[in-house]
């Protein structure tokens, strides 16, 4: 059965509609890459999931229980969480604070999260005191995904975990999300450095213009001349 199960949604920003029928589905434990051109809908179809867009026809399925238009905080209560594509650190707030931020719907004990996350990103470990805007890019990556996974989700929303950074550090947020997803959290991520993306994904989904272009495994759309040809610069 789908964990996530996204079926024909259309949102939009109260003008017209961006998303014209996005559809997903993602089995629990599973990476799945949203990919495609910049405007084509992926960030909006990421906050029609997590409860920020109102979808006005579809629905969207977690674990067999329709959310659709359910609003971010009993989205996070019942396992979600999200990684914006900008603004996703607290810049004058400490490594820890920005990691006790993500904890501020908890109220049991959480400490023994900011250790798993140390753990998962050792580089924050001694930056824990420092202010989270004087880390490097992909450091601060970290912080966001560290934040976002001190809820202990089992859905994890992640939007362009990558941009902007070097190829090395790329690489290393890449190793860094598979890590994550092999501790048992389910990931949405999209990613503009889609072949990267879909070679560590279970499923694929390109869209363009608000639209699915092709779904399939990552393998399957790594392997399509046509998704290689108009999606992946050849
Ligand atoms: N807050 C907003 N208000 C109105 N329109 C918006 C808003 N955010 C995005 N849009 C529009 O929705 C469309 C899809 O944007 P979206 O951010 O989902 O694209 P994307 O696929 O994530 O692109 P990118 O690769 O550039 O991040 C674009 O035409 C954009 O201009
Ligand atoms: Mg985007």
């Amino acid at each position: 059965m789908s964990f996530l199960e996204v079926c024909d949604i259309h949102a939009g920003y109260g003008g017209a509609d961006i998303l014209k029928g996005v559809s997903l589905s993602l089995r629990e434990g599973e990476i799945g890459v949203i990919a495609g051109p910049n405007g084509a809908g992926k960030s909006t179809t990421l906050k029609a999931v997590f409860g920020l867009l109102h979808v006005s026809k579809g629905a969207i399925l977690l674990d067999g229980n329709d959310i659709t238009n359910r609003r971010p905080q009993e989205l996070v209560r019942a396992g979600m969480s999200f990684v914006p594509q900008e603004k996703n650190v607290f810049p004058s707030l400490t490594v820890l604070e920005n990691l006790e931020m993500g904890a501020f719907v908890r109220r049991d004990d959480y400490g023994h999260m900011i250790e798993r996350i140390f753990d998962f990103f050792p580089p924050l470990r001694e930056k824990a005191h420092q202010p989270a805007g004087e880390l490097s890019g992909g450091q601060r990556q970290m912080v966001a995904m560290g934040r976002a996974l001190m809820t202990e989700p089992r859905l994890l929303l992640l939007d362009e975990p990558t941009a902007g950074l070097s190829p090395k550090y790329m690489s290393e947020i890449f190793e860094h999300v598979v890590a994550v997803n092999r501790s048992g959290v389910t990931v949405l991520m999209v990613e503009q450095n889609a072949r990267q993306a879909l070679a560590i994904a279970h499923r694929g989904f390109i869209l363009a213009s608000g639209r699915n272009r092709h779904t399939g495994t990552g393998a399957e759309l790594l392997a399509d001349p046509e998704v290689a040809r108009s999606f992946l610069g050849g």
